[in-house]
């Protein structure tokens, strides 16, 4: 069958793109050799979030003693729980199948692989010919030395997901995200939880300031999670007792379970690229230009398989322009006329589920001068908003960093409640490039937690309200 475009790789990048190309009224195979929506909708984004928010009610059950309400102790079903969570992932794949289909595009159940120039080889003896293909198959995680997920005390997230058990202590690997958000989930159904990040602090890959860092760990300490740094695992030692960690410098840790969370890798081997000369670099990335196109002319990649950050909407966003240049295109080359640098450059906001949640768009304010930027900076503690108040989510800040000069809004980020849905409003302006005074001036709906934000603006520019000016 000859298509216009093929896409290998059914995630939030190339089903995006495969429904985009849809619409703009192109002939569009997706092939994808387990569910639609990949990684993201059913190992990760959403099933932690779904057990995010159904754990989310422990920790408010406890805590409602203070306003007055109180409640027997829990009941966790596990398998309901399970099953509940199977629930909202499968609706929501069934719902990128709809798309597709009312999109015209056609689904190959198969995995796919590059067969030369233009073809598709597919594991079921078929083949899918296209005069453009687009590379979409995602990542997955990393094992370190010492470390099998073969071994069946070493959890990967996707076993962590599936719910099987709650250990009684769990000792993960690896402080970054990943980590933290599940960390944060066992945590709460009632896990000992241990986490081991050999660098000095957590969340390394991020730029997250001092503050937010020291924010998160002082809440992790009160919910009883062990932060240990500069503690890198080595090997597992197995005794009658259990599975114990054996840390680089001397020492141990004891465990049930142990959640190896050390990284992802581009799923690039094994998918053809050899056949079309293309040569991942040494970390496994396919190196594309500003078009997002490979060394091979009409082969393009998108979203974990190319540098950047592992993000499900990166990868959307690069699945959108992709598929926007084919309406100005002829021919196998596409013309993206909103490069890939102008998608660094637009900045990617970023939500990390922890307790309290952290978000953040553009420039932290270390990373603002590094880059030898003269900025000003605004703060606002959530303590200070009625809404939090009344929702006892006082613990947490918003911060602005804005070029001093011009007052443009470079970056922001938010530790409190709902910070993964207010960082909206921030990274609208950081992508526009407007002002402190587009957020500052802006009427906000009182009382809400966006006012938070908003304060934070006006006290960059020396006139918060709720706040001492200083
Ligand atoms: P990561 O790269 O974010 O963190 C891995 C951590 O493991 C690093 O801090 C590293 O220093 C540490 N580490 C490595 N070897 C170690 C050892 N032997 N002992 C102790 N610590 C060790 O990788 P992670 O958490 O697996 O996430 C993978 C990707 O998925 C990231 O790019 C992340 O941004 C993305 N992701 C994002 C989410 C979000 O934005 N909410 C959610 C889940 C994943």
């Amino acid at each position: 069958m000859r298509y216009d475009v093929a896409v290998v790789g059914g995630g939030p990048g190339g089903y995006v793109a495969a429904i985009r190309m849809g619409q703009l009224g192109l002939k569009v195979a997706l092939i994808e050799e387990g569910e639609l929506g990949g990684v993201c909708l059913n190992r990760g984004c959403i099933p932690t979030k779904a057990l995010y928010s159904a754990t989310k009610l422990l920790e408010r059950a406890e805590d409602a003693q203070a306003m007055g309400i109180e409640f027997t102790a829990p009941v966790i079903d596990l398998e309901k729980l399970a099953s509940w969570k199977d629930g909202v992932v499968s609706t929501l794949v069934d719902g990128i199948s709809s798309l597709l289909k009312a999109n015209g595009v056609t689904v190959y159940q198969a995995r796919g692989r590059l067969d030369g120039t233009g073809r598709v080889a597919l594991s079921a003896a078929e083949t899918v010919d296209a005069e453009r293909i687009v590379l979409a198959t995602g990542s997955s995680p990393i094992e370190i030395p010492g470390f099998s997920f073969d071994d069946p005390h070493v959890w990967s997230s996707d076993d962590a997901l599936d719910l099987t058990e709650i250990p009684r202590r769990l000792v993960v690997i690896g402080g970054g995200v990943i980590g933290l958000e599940i960390a944060t989930i066992y945590n709460r159904l009632g896990s000992a939880v241990t986490i081991l990040e050999m660098m000095p602090e957590i969340l390394p890959g991020v730029d997250l300031d001092r503050r937010t860092i020291a924010t998160l760990k002082r809440a992790l300490k009160a919910q009883g999670i062990t932060v240990r740094v500069n503690t890198a695992a080595k090997s597992i030692e197995k005794t009658s007792e259990g599975p114990v960690v054996q840390i680089a410098d001397g020492g141990d840790v004891a465990a049930d379970r142990i959640l190896l969370a050390v990284g992802r890798r581009p799923n690039s081997a094994g998918i053809g690229l050899e056949t079309v000369g293309i040569e991942p670099d040494r970390r496994g990335f396919v190196p594309v230009d500003e078009e997002l196109q490979t060394s091979a002319p009409g082969v393009y990649a998108i979203g974990d398989l190319v540098l950047g950050p592992m993000l499900a909407h990166k990868a959307s966003h690069e699945g959108i322009l992709v598929a926007e240049a084919q309406r100005r295109t002829q021919g196998p080359t596409l013309q993206v006329s909103e490069t890939r640098s102008d998608v660094t450059e637009w900045v990617i906001p970023q939500a990390i589920f922890t307790d309290p949640e952290i978000a953040s768009v553009g420039l932290s304010e270390k990373k603002a001068k590094e880059e030898g930027c003269d900025i000003i900076v605004g703060r606002f503690p959530y303590a200070a908003l009625g809404k939090a108040q009344g929702m006892r989510e006082t613990e947490g800040f918003f911060q602005v960093v804005a070029d001093a000069k011009s007052e443009r809004l470079l970056g922001a980020q938010i530790i409190g409640a709902e910070a993964s849905a207010l960082i909206a409003e921030a990274a609208l302006a950081v992508q526009n490039k407007l002002p402190l005074l587009a957020i500052a001036d802006g009427i906000h709906a009182h009382p809400t937690l966006p006012e938070g934000l908003k304060e934070a603006a006006e006290a960059a520019l020396g006139r918060a309200i709720h706040a001492v000016n200083r």
